[in-house]
């Protein structure tokens, strides 16, 4: 099975993208978290990128093209694919369609989570990760168990993105109804677009989007 999680930033794509990937056995891409490697990793691409996701902004195309078409290629990808965060324009989505069916794939659902503006700055802003794992949590919403330590593998160093303000909130916002948006009606128009409520608790969203795929299936 290959998902799309499509929605604006702070929707929950990430959270729920590892529920389902460990449900299905699906291997999650997330373009964010492989640019953000690229980034730490001080490649080339890496160097391209860090700027325009400082602000808020859309890296090109060919660079997050580049980087699916590469790695989908890979043996982990055999079972299926979760992409989280890609694709964000209709130029990635066209690019996408092209590369699955090449390899001979294609996209079994597109889940579109839907969820208001002002929880959407709340969760990114209080979002934050344990350095050593990656685990998310955040200051209201999935605090770990022990204050101050990590529920997976008991780091007690965590991290913020630099993105994650509430000023640079704002711009991704701007960016994804203007360039990513235009998505929801692309897909619906290909019948595969399933519509979730991504305003409840993680676990109530997490069991919608399982009766949306058990009946895609
Ligand atoms: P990316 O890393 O993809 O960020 P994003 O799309 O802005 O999404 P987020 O990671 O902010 O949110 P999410 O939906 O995953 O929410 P999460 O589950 O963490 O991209 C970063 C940047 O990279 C982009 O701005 C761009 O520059 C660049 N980029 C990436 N892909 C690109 C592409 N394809 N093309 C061009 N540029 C690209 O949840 C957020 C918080 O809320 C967490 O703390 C979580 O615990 C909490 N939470 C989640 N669900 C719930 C819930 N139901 N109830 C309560 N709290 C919840």
């Amino acid at each position: 099975m290959n998902l799309i999680l499509l929605g604006p930033p702070g929707a929950g794509k990430g959270t729920q993208a590892k529920t389902i990937a460990a449900k299905y056995g699906l291997l999650q891409l997330s373009t964010g978290d492989m640019l953000r490697a690229a980034v730490a990793a001080g490649t080339d691409v890496g160097r391209r990128a860090k700027a325009i996701m400082d602000r808020g902004g859309l890296v090109p195309d060919e660079i997050v093209v580049g980087l699916i078409a590469e790695r989908i290629d890979q043996p982990d990808c055999r079972n299926g694919v979760i992409f989280d965060g890609f694709p964000r324009t209709l130029a990635q989505a066209d690019a996408l369609e092209a590369t699955l069916k090449q390899k001979g794939k294609a996209l079994d659902a597109v889940v579109e989570l839907r969820v208001d503006d002002t929880k959407l700055v709340e969760r990114i802003v209080g979002r934050f990760t344990c350095a050593k794992c990656g685990e998310g949590y955040h200051d209201r919403f999935k605090r770990p168990k022990v204050r101050g330590v990590c529920d997976i593998c008991q780091s007690t160093e965590f991290t913020r993105r630099p993105d994650d303000n509430a000023e640079t909130v704002t711009r991704r916002l701007m960016v994804y109804y203007r360039e990513t948006s235009p998505l929801v009606g692309y897909y619906y128009c290909k019948g595969t677009l399933k519509e979730v409520d991504g305003m409840g608790p993680i676990d109530q969203v997490a069991r919608q989007i399982g009766e949306v795929l058990g009946r895609t299936k």
